[in-house]
């Protein structure tokens, strides 16, 4: 399949902008290693708040537990966007906001996605933005959060990453993400505005973001439950060092972590890790 290339920059991007800080200050780069990099130097350079980075390609993507993001040019959302870090409500007993920040990204990139095309993508926990088709469910997006800075008079600041394959045809995907990873335009037929994409990917970010610093993590859980494709599934979830634990995902805690109910009846929250949804 052919697609009429449409094309990154300040003149496509900023006359879809609704937002009132993210996107602001913006750099639209042709090429990058990473944008989470860019972004992290920017803010070393004193970038402010809001600060967003997006380029065409990247040939350092980079993904999480230290895997790459398959980046190739002209057709995707690759973009960083610099956020001070949530600090909880006065009156609010929650631990922390930050670990809600990749949760609330990847339900503003499924939302985003679900405004401009027929898709409504669901979210594997943490953060794995998928379509479901034909009984199985594919990445279409992913969210790397990395936070810098908070030492020797730095301040720190969040890096918040995200990947969405738009434009990208089936011929393209390496061979390995073939069977796991499915792109925008490969659901749909249609080549989507990406321009339009990352605006209102900002507007849906820049309104969870205020709500979860004004009302705690209970102004996104209720909808980021609603969005999961994981609650209520078995799951085998792959630790660190190669430790799995499984059971029944029943619920998030507090902090965003993931509650399993294993199999001997006990209660297992999970922080981190590669999870695997189980047949039921
Ligand atoms: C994942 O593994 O699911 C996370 C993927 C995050 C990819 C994005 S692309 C833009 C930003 N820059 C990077 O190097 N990574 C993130």
């Amino acid at each position: 399949m052919t697609v009429a290339a449409d094309s990154l920059s300040e003149e496509t991007i900023r006359p879809h902008l609704r937002t009132r800080v993210l996107g602001r200050a913006l750099s639209v780069f042709p090429e990058v290693d990473s944008t989470n990099r860019v972004a992290a130097e920017l803010a070393q350079a004193g970038a402010v708040a809001g600060t967003v980075v997006v380029a065409e390609s990247q040939h350092r993507g980079r993904g999480r537990l230290g895997r790459q993001w398959f980046s190739p040019p002209g057709m995707n959302l690759y973009l960083s966007i610099l956020l001070d870090p949530p600090q909880a409500p006065a009156d609010a007993s929650s631990p922390t906001l930050l670990t809600w920040v990749p949760l609330l990204a990847g339900l503003a990139t499924a939302q985003a996605i679900h405004t401009l095309t027929s898709l409504a993508p669901r979210l594997k926990w943490p953060n794995d933005v998928r379509v479901q088709r034909e009984g199985h469910s594919r990445k279409v997006g992913g969210i790397l959060t990395e936070v810098i800075g908070g030492t020797a008079g730095v301040p720190r600041v969040v890096v918040l990453g995200i990947g969405v394959n738009a434009n990208m045809p089936a011929d393209i995907f390496p061979e390995d993400l073939r069977t796991i990873a499915t792109s925008l335009l490969v659901e749909t037929g249609r080549p989507v505005d990406r321009a339009r994409l990352l605006a209102s990917l900002l507007l849906n970010i820049e309104q969870w973001y205020a709500r979860l610093l004004q009302h705690g993590p209970s102004a996104i859980s209720e909808a980021y439950c609603q969005a999961s494709e994981t609650l209520g599934k078995p799951v085998a979830i792959i630790l660190q060092g190669s430790r799995q634990v499984t059971g029944i995902a029943t619920g998030l805690a507090p902090d965003g972590a993931l509650q399993l109910k294993s199999p001997d009846g006990s209660t297992v929250e999970v922080r981190a890790g590669d999870i695997v949804h189980l047949r039921a």
